[in-house]
């Protein structure tokens, strides 16, 4: 009744925003996502017929009240699933370096299922895992697989799930440029709720990551970086126009977020392949290969310091341990 399980984050090429059902975290449209080596989370889960309510332990402390119940309400759910009505001790550690600024809601919900699972003896397969890691947060349901992989929207609980599409054993990199190391004001959650129900560009992005999906996954199944990147660079900005356009506004950028992508346009016309996509958040994540990144490292070391800088490459799924 005792479960360890390492999970990395995911950074989507072709964004999730918008759900149609929320309940069930059914999005509107699919997304794809390459899962990045250096930033996971170690999460163990031990059942106890002890005690009278999950005891949480997050990074060495209870972490806040949003996240106390969403944890929760998401055992709750593990409890039903396995008929298993006992609480567990829950100790997780976040490996994302501070100057990151990567949120870690993808790499916790995809450990926490895995593990929880397996404490509670639920026996699932990947596909049936990545859908309870969709419950808890919808972009948690790519991080149970590594490399590039692709969330289908479907129509209900069983037809929503991610599943690899590529292993991305090929040249890929990731440059993250932590702007702010805040957490964000409005949450994604939030953030594509006010989308979805004001933006009157909210339709026109629906339309747009429907072909952008079926553009980028071509794209990766050919190995192109550039197509990759293009593709990704101008799927964020569609996501990112349609936030503009919500009512009240919603504006994740900061003037960093706006240096870092100048910087990419630069590199790019001196011929360097590098390409941009951003989240709900102002950090800026860039794409490119290997060869290119020390020379992209230090252009953006004129702007930001050598700390907000984290290079990555691709990263594995679920990993399950004896311990940590
Ligand atoms: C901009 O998965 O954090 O990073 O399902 O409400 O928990 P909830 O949202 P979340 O949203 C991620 C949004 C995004 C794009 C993406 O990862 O696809």
């Amino acid at each position: 009744m005792f479960a360890a399980v390492r999970a990395h984050t995911n950074i989507a090429l072709v964004k999730y925003w918008g759900k149609k059902n929320e309940a069930l975290i059914l999005p509107m449209t699919g997304s794809l996502s390459l899962t990045l080596d250096a930033f996971f989370t170690d999460t163990r889960v031990a059942v106890a017929k002890d005690l009278t309510e999950d005891e949480i332990v997050m990074d060495g402390k209870r972490p806040d009240d949003r996240s106390i119940d969403k944890i929760r309400r998401f055992m709750d759910l593990v409890r039903e699933k396995s008929g298993n009505p006992a609480y567990a001790r829950i100790r997780t550690e976040n490996h994302v370096p501070v100057a990151s600024g990567l949120a870690s809601s993808a790499s916790g919900f995809a450990a926490l299922a895995a593990a929880a699972s397996k404490a509670y003896r639920l026996d699932l397969s990947a596909p049936a895992l990545s859908r309870l890691a969709r419950r808890g947060s919808g972009s948690a349901s790519r991080s149970i697989d590594g490399g590039f992989v692709v969330w289908h929207k479907g129509h209900d609980d069983a037809s929503s799930y991610a599943e690899q599409i590529d292993p991305a054993d090929w040249d890929i990199q990731m440059i993250i440029v932590a702007v702010d190391r805040q957490r964000k004001k409005i949450s994604s959650r939030e953030g594509m709720r006010r989308t979805v129900a004001t933006s009157p560009y909210y339709p026109a992005w629906v339309d747009a990551a429907e072909s952008d999906l079926l553009k980028m996954e071509q794209a990766v199944h050919r190995h192109s970086l550039e197509d990759v990147g293009r593709i990704a660079e101008a799927n964020a900005l569609k996501m990112h126009a349609a936030m503009l356009a919500a009512d009240p506004p919603l504006c994740y950028w900061e003037a960093g977020t706006m240096t870092a992508m100048q910087r990419v346009w630069a590199l790019r016309n001196d011929g360097v392949p590098c390409f941009f996509t951003i989240d709900a958040g102002p950090n800026v994540k860039i794409i490119c290969r290997k060869k290119d990144t020390d020379r992209i490292v230090s252009d953006l070391s004129d702007y930001f310091s050598a700390g907000a800088l984290t290079v990555s490459g691709p990263g594995s799924g679920i990993r399950f341990r004896e311990h940590f």
